[in-house]
């Protein structure tokens, strides 16, 4: 019987503003066979996120990047096909960073073996029960700490972060309002998340924001930086904390760009008079060592019906660089995964 064949996908030129298509190359390659000590995966789903923008550039980051002529990096769920593991067997389903392929071989101790639950859908430990659900449930907890009664706003609301974001908030009885990019996903947000409101950062922000909260702002979750955050900081009350997360919004700037946007620099005068906390966060700094907790909360929720999700899944490895394009340009609708 003839091996298949792997399929990958390669970073082939780094980009100088948003992405193109021939950024990436798609190549067929031999499919890796195991060493003692490792596990031969089919890659199932992928997970496409905004920081592997990041990723693309050779600018200093908290991560290395990706090298030209590598596999773009991500996180997959796959099932192990052959093991050399004494702690995997075939059949077995897996999660960790296994890259835009279609096959890989991992050393055992790397991988994160998954609990098969018919009542909820392999894809998603790659978000709502992933990465992007870890970092909305740290962030929260570490950062923007609500506490019952106080306004919470999400930027990008219906995404995988967002949506994550707004629903703990509410569980912990707070008054939330998402932002999102048109009426589609507000309605989401909305009728399917169980958000106070969402408003459409299209339309005129600053105006909504004063309608949807005259009281002002205690927490504001970042995830989109730009005009977004321009309108919802002077609204922070006194006291209020901003939750650093990302700011897409800025991704496909040159490095730096931002801080020469104004002669005199960011106006952060606010944050000495109204004593705001603001503070970034990167999910794997500690993250992973919570897991567990995060995860038997959400998954409880889940169970019971008292926490939504919205996935936007995409069929084909080969159609990954445009879905991922299409994520830095708000085209995604939902946990942007592909499914290989
Ligand atoms: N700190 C961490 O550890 C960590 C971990 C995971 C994610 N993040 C960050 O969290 C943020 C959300 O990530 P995600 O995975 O949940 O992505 P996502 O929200 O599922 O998708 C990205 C969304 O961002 C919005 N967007 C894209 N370009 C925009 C622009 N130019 N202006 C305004 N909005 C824009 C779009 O929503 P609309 O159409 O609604 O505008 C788009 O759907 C990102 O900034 C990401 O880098 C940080």
């Amino acid at each position: 019987m003839t091996r298949e064949t792997n399929l990958q996908v390669l970073l082939r030129n780094r980009p100088e503003g948003a992405p193109q298509p021939g950024d990436f190359s798609v190549v067929e390659t031999v499919r890796p066979e195991p060493a003692e000590g490792e596990v031969l995966i089919r890659h199932l789903f992928l997970s496409l996120d905004p920081y592997m923008r990041g990723r693309m550039s050779a600018a200093k980051s908290y991560s290395a990047p990706v090298e030209l002529g590598e596999v773009m990096e991500g996180k997959c769920v796959g099932e192990v096909i052959a093991s050399r593991h004494p702690d995997f067997t075939v059949g077995d389903k897996v999660l960790n960073g296994f890259g835009w392929q279609r096959f890989s071989s991992i050393r055992g101790e790397k991988l994160i073996k998954l609990e098969e639950d018919g009542a909820l859908p392999l894809s998603a430990y790659l978000g709502v029960l992933g990465m992007p659900g870890l970092t909305a449930w740290v962030g929260l907890e570490d950062i923007g700490k609500p506490k019952a009664g106080e306004t919470v706003v999400v930027s990008a609301a219906s995404g995988a972060v967002g949506q994550v974001v707004g629903q703990i908030a509410k569980q912990r009885g707070c008054k939330v309002i998402g932002i999102a990019g048109g009426p589609e996903k507000c309605r989401f947000v909305t009728e399917q998340l169980g958000f106070d409101a969402c408003l459409d950062h299209r339309g005129d922000l600053p105006a909504q924001l004063d309608a949807a909260c005259p009281e002002g702002i205690d927490v504001y979750w970042e995830n989109v930086g730009g005009a977004v955050q321009a309108a919802v900081f002077p609204r922070l009350r006194d006291f209020g904390r901003m939750v650093m997360c990302g700011m897409i919004a800025q991704y496909n700037e040159a490095p730096g760009a931002d801080a020469s946007a104004a002669p005199s620099g960011p106006n952060l005068g606010p944050v000495v008079r109204k004593r705001l906390h603001i503070q970034g966060f990167i999910v794997s700094d500690s993250g992973w060592s919570r897991y567990e907790n995060f995860r038997s909360e959400v998954q409880a929720w889940m169970k019971a019906g008292k926490l939504n999700w919205r996935e936007d899944v995409v069929t084909g490895l080969e159609n990954a660089p445009t879905a991922f394009i299409g994520l830095l340009q708000g085209k995604n609708f939902g946990k942007l995964v592909i499914k290989i």
